[in-house]
C-alpha cells in the first residue's frame, strides 16, 4: 500500500520536473539568439528605456531609419560598438518592437 503510494508521488513529481525543464527551455532559446538584448540593456538605458521602442509618436518608420536611429544613438551613447554588434541591436530592436520587413 505504501509502496504504491511512493511510486504514484515519484511519478508526479517527475511529470512536474520535465513541465519545469521544458518551460525554462523556451525561456532560454529566444534569450540565447538575441545578444542584441543585452547590449541594448548595457548600452540604452541612460537617455531612455526601452518604452521609447513603442512609443505612439515613433520617429522610426522603415528598417533603413532604424539602422541610421541605432548608428546615431551609438555615437550619442559613446558605446563604440562593433559593426556586428549594431547589426545584433537592429535584430532585436526589429524583431522585438518594430517588425519591419528586413531589406
Ligand atoms: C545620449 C543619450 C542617448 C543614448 C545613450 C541612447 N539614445 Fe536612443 N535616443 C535618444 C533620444 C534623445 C531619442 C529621441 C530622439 C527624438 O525624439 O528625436 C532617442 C531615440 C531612439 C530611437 C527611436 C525611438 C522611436 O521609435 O521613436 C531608437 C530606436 C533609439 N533611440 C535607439 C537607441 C539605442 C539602440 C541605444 C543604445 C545603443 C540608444 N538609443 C542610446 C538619446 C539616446
Amino acid at each position: 500500500m505504501s509502496g504504491r503510494l511512493a511510486a504514484g508521488t515519484g511519478m508526479k513529481i517527475s511529470t512536474i520536473t520535465l513541465i519545469i525543464t521544458a518551460a525554462s527551455a523556451f525561456q532560454i532559446a529566444p534569450a540565447a539568439e538575441q545578444p542584441g538584448k543585452a547590449l541594448v540593456g548595457q548600452h540604452c538605458q541612460r537617455c531612455h528605456d526601452n518604452s521609447i521602442f513603442t512609443r505612439s509618436d515613433s520617429i522610426i518608420h522603415s528598417w533603413p531609419e532604424l539602422q541610421a536611429r541605432v548608428e546615431f544613438c551609438d555615437n550619442a551613447s559613446q558605446a563604440h560598438m562593433t559593426e556586428a554588434e549594431i547589426n545584433q541591436v537592429i535584430e532585436y530592436l526589429n524583431d522585438t518592437y518594430y517588425k519591419f520587413p528586413k531589406p
